[in-house]
């Protein structure tokens, strides 16, 4: 084995040992938390770049008089992002998961664009009104 063969393996040891470390953990909004109405477009615009095992919490009350459901999808691609389409979506968190103030969390754990969005609300009006969507593209942790 060449050094710079060996020197390549504890570089990329090291960079994977530096990019678990880092993971950080993001309230999805911030102190809006996750609700109708906020931009969270722009809100994952101003906030990223995201990074591979970041966790996204996701902070919503569960159904009352006084605060609508929300739910957090995974939307398959761009398309049913923009059109707002949950037929192929997988449900993370249903609007009831949120009995504590931990939040739902996901972690960015995939190479791929994640498309998330709450699917509650007439005609998932959370998503097509309410701007409750927003995707990452999480990147490797060594490009910070
Ligand atoms: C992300 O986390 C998983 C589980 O802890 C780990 O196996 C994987 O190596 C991590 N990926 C990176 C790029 O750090
Ligand atoms: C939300 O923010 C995005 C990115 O800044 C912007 O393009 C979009 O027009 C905004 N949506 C609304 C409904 O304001
Ligand atoms: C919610 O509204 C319904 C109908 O208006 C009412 O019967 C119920 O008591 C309310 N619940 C709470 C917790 O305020």
């Amino acid at each position: 084995m060449s050094f710079n063969y060996v020197s390549a393996i504890f570089l990329v040891v090291i960079a994977s040992m530096v990019a678990a470390g880092l993971a950080e953990t993001i309230v999805v909004g911030g102190s809006e938390g996750w609700r109708f109405g906020y931009n969270y477009t722009d809100w994952a615009l101003k906030h990223g770049p995201f990074y591979i095992n970041d966790t996204l919490v996701f902070k919503y009350g569960p159904p009352s008089n006084e605060s609508r459901p929300h739910s957090v999808y995974l939307l398959p691609n761009l398309y049913s992002y923009a059109t707002c389409d949950f037929g192929n979506a997988r449900l993370l968190s249903n609007p009831n998961d949120q009995a504590d103030d931990n939040g739902f969390s996901y972690v960015l754990n995939q190479w791929r664009p994640q498309y998330l969005a709450s699917g509650e609300g007439d005609g998932r009006s959370d998503c097509k009104e309410g701007m409750m969507k927003f995707f990452a593209v999480p990147l490797p942790r060594w490009f910070n």
